[in-house]
């Protein structure tokens, strides 16, 4: 879920509301089966208003029926997670004179709720969030002060939440609270923010506060004050973001989603830039764990979930060929809750775009708690996953919005293979004398995604017929195994239609029997010039599918005229190095699911279902 709070002075009674919708609009991307705000102001008693489904109803609403003035203001776009996604279900709930938003789970509401039902508490909707806001209520009842009230009952809830409430006697106040889900705040002049992301205030400051752990801010337009759970004074972090607020914004294209594909050359430039001396070693001296450390670990264990597992996958040959360190990549959710085996001689690399996905912020901890390093691997500055790790590695990607991953995708296998290299010069193996030229040819990468995204018409039109697809298949194998999945995945975020990633070795095994006629089949081929006969035996693979009447749709390099006779259609990507291909061949499988979502009239932006931080478990 997204959620913003605002207050300011009593000469801009407009600006509340304004504030927390434009927050909502950039934070739409957390969650969008609902919205909602809750404005409070020194004339008038509390206002709401709430919608099922994206924004777009709740402005419609706000139009047909305006809200007054005020000085204080919190706004909810939800991802459902208790009760359905309803008017009703949606934030803000309000008890009395009091209305609270909500991020995460209150895990022992039913509990609570019972006793306050056998209290004569009546409840509206079926929401955990509720019970919070009646507590909330009460609290203030008696002590008569918001932060009081709010610091009282987080103390007494179990599970994840970020919480933010406004009362009606409290007109230039917003209260939030925090525990294991995200929470900044944004400092300006005269008026404060709060936000789960920088996103929601980044057009107005870019001065913001980094919450730890279980504490309770407390905002008013001239003040700040931030105390943990038992109402001690805290020091938050003060930073300055350096996202750009035009980087949030679509700069011309269709969607977000077409605007990221298109900035991955720069992600992939900027993960880059900076990270070398002059005399082109690499530096990464964010990676604070102790040197000896590093030299010692004997396995790396990737944690991550979705997109960022493949971004894994593909690190895993890379790294493993280069340093001779195991790597295993697990789904955090599976890593989590079944004993793995690692110790302080395991490096666990968490990957995250967003830093905040509950799963892998879960396995983290968990690593931890076994004396296992954690290195997140993170494009979200100021999240929860950096910060509760040992070091953090940045993608330098900037903000990504789509629901579905990107750019961000291609940042994480570069800051993956720059982790890789630098464990291998650090370790002085045999391919430290290499660095240099494998990093020279990561820099040749940003020009080389430039060249495909420059050839993308071929692939848009080949997207656009096929809207009445039912399912397609990705096959690959070493580095463009992972690839086919992204790829599947991606048809499946975007486009909603069945689709599958297998290797392509596996094909006999299996899923060669779900080739019939017409079956439309990617096929990630490898450079021709790369090692062993890795080239011919997908050929193979291609001819073997298409005698059986597939569709071949071939993802090769330039010059591979080989595959031309095999092919239906062929996309070339430049040359590169078999390590460094995906960098290329995932462009394509990515602009296709992105015109083939497009050309059935879906939001890619925003698919249905999805969230693009999921922070519960
Ligand atoms: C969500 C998103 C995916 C993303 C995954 C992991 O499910 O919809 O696009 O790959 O979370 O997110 P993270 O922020 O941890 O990379």
């Amino acid at each position: 879920c997204g959620i913003v709070g605002y207050v300011g002075s009593q000469s801009a009674s407009d600006r509340p509301l304004d504030v927390v919708l434009e927050g909502l609009r950039r934070l739409e991307y957390r969650g969008y089966d609902s919205a909602g705000v809750a404005l409070v102001g020194p004339q008038g008693p509390l206002a709401v208003a709430k919608k099922a489904g994206k924004l777009a109803n709740l402005v419609e609403e706000l139009d047909l029926h305006p809200l007054p003035p005020s000085t204080a203001a919190i706004g909810h776009t939800r991802w459902a997670t208790h009760g359905g996604p309803t008017d009703v279900n949606a934030h803000p709930h309000v008890a009395g004179k009091l209305a609270v938003i909500h991020n995460g789970i209150v895990e022992n509401f039913a509990g609570l709720k019972a006793d306050l039902e056998a209290d004569g508490v009546r409840f509206t909707s079926e929401t955990d969030t509720e019970v919070a806001a009646q507590l909330i209520a009460r609290a203030y009842e008696s002590t008569g002060d918001l932060t009081a009230a709010m610091t009282a009952v987080a103390r007494t809830l179990q599970g994840t939440f970020t919480l933010l409430a406004v009362h009606q006697d409290a007109p230039d106040v917003v209260v939030g609270a925090r525990h294991d889900s995200p929470l900044v705040v944004g400092l300006g002049e005269g008026e404060n923010f709060l936000g789960s992301d920088v996103a929601a205030f980044i057009s107005h400051t870019r001065d913001a506060l980094e919450l730890g752990q279980d504490q309770v801010v407390t905002i008013t337009p001239d003040s700040v004050s931030v105390t943990d759970f038992d109402g001690r004074p805290a020091e938050p972090r003060r930073y300055t973001v350096d996202w750009d607020a035009a980087a949030a914004e679509k700069g011309g294209f269709a969607s977000f989603m077409d605007k990221e594909i298109h900035d991955q050359p720069q992600a992939v430039a900027d993960t880059l830039l900076g990270r070398t001396d002059a005399r082109g070693r690499l530096v990464l001296d964010e990676i604070r764990i102790d040197e000896s450390v590093l030299r010692s670990v004997d396995k790396i264990v990737v944690i991550a979930c979705g997109t960022s597992a493949y971004a894994g996958h593909v690190a895993k040959y890379a790294i493993e060929h280069w340093c001779r360190i195991p790597v295993e990549v697990e789904l955090s959710h599976e890593f989590r809750y079944r004993d793995p085996v690692v110790n302080e001689r395991t490096l666990v690399v968490a990957i995250s775009q967003s830093g905040e996905t509950m799963d892998t912020l879960m396995a983290a901890r968990h690593a931890r708690e076994q004396g296992s390093k954690v290195l997140a691997l993170v494009n979200a500055h100021g999240s929860t996953i950096p910060r509760e790790s040992d070091a953090v590695l940045y993608t330098h990607a900037g903000p990504e919005i789509a629901v579905a991953s990107t750019k961000a995708f291609l940042a994480q296998i570069t800051a993956a293979y720059l982790l890789g290299l630098y464990l291998a010069q650090l370790r002085g193996n045999k391919f430290a004398d290499e660095v240099g030229t494998i990093l020279s040819e990561l820099r040749d990468m940003p020009d080389k995604i430039q060249q495909v995204l420059d050839r993308a018409d071929r692939v848009r039109a080949t997207a656009r017929s096929m809207v009445d697809t039912q399912s397609v298949l990705f096959l690959g194998r070493h580095v463009g195994y992972p690839v086919a999945m992204e790829g599947a995945l991606k048809l499946k975020e975007l486009a909603y239609i069945h689709a599958e990633g297998f290797a392509a070795g596996e094909l006999k095994h299996g899923p060669i029997a779900l080739i019939e006629e017409g079956q439309a089949v990617f096929v990630v081929v490898p450079s021709p010039q790369g090692r062993d006969s890795l080239h011919s035996k997908v050929v193979s693979n291609i001819q073997e599918i298409r005698a059986r009447g597939a569709r071949t749709l071939v993802i090769a390099e330039d010059g591979d005229t080989e595959v031309l006779a095999y092919a239906d259609e062929v996309f070339f990507v430049p040359r590169a190095p078999t390590l460094l291909a995906p960098l290329l061949t995932v462009v394509p499988l990515q602009v296709f699911a992105c015109e083939l979502a497009t050309a059935k009239g879906l939001d890619v932006d925003q698919p249905r279902n999805l969230a693009k931080s999921v922070t519960v478990e």
